[in-house]
């Protein structure tokens, strides 16, 4: 994806003060909620800012759409296979997952719905989709979010008021639980491939 091809090696950098002062405990708090030993496969990886907190899965696949951010990713890797792969097009088999899970990446997805789609066709009926997503807050916040959204869109490819949760539900993901932080301008959700 051309914006984050030319943002790569600006990302760390820029992401750092937030990565210490809560986007670091957020991400440790998102792959808390994956089950032990999964096969897990984490979507829009970026520059592998996850990749510290993985924990003990089985075996982990870290996809990524933009090649220069898959660069700086494979410095951090830490036997976590890396793919190019576009979310909305998984190469992977049905089933191959037992667990799924992204950070700040559905709000640049240019189908989510696709791309949910695609992942109730990898994950395993009864795995988990965990979600760390800017979304639109509700009140009258959300109403300037929906402002900040034409800006967003044409400047960064970045949708400022997706309702990530509710686009995962109609996709036919089971929502099993949504923390809302910094007054709902961020949700970690937690959701589950149906049986
Ligand atoms: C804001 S960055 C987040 C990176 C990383 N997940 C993090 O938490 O630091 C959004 C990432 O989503 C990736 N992305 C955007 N659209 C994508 C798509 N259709 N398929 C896969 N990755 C995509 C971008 O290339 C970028 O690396």
């Amino acid at each position: 994806m051309a914006v984050y091809d030319s943002f790569a090696r600006f990302y760390d950098r820029l992401f750092a003060p937030a990565e210490r002062r809560f986007l670091g405990r957020w991400r440790q708090e998102t792959l808390s909620l994956i089950p032990e030993g999964s096969r897990l496969l984490e979507l829009g990886a970026g520059t592998g800012a996850n990749f510290e907190y993985y924990g003990s899965p089985e075996r982990v696949v870290s996809s990524e759409l933009s090649c220069e951010m898959l660069g700086f990713a494979a410095v951090k890797a830490r036997g976590n296979a890396l793919i190019q792969a576009n979310a909305e097009e998984l190469p992977f088999a049905a089933d191959s997952f037992d667990a799924a899970f992204a950070t700040l990446v559905f709000c640049s997805i240019p189908r989510p719905e696709l791309a949910f789609a695609d992942l109730r066709r990898v994950v395993r009926p009864g795995g988990r989709v965990v979600l760390l997503e800017h979304v639109r807050p509700p009140g009258l916040l959300g109403m300037m979010f929906d402002l900040l959204n034409f800006a967003t869109v044409a400047l960064i490819d970045d949708h400022f008021n997706r309702r990530t949760a509710e686009v995962a539900v109609s996709s036919g993901l089971r929502l099993i639980e949504n923390r809302r932080k910094l007054a709902g301008v961020v949700n970690l959700i937690v959701l589950e491939n149906p049986e």
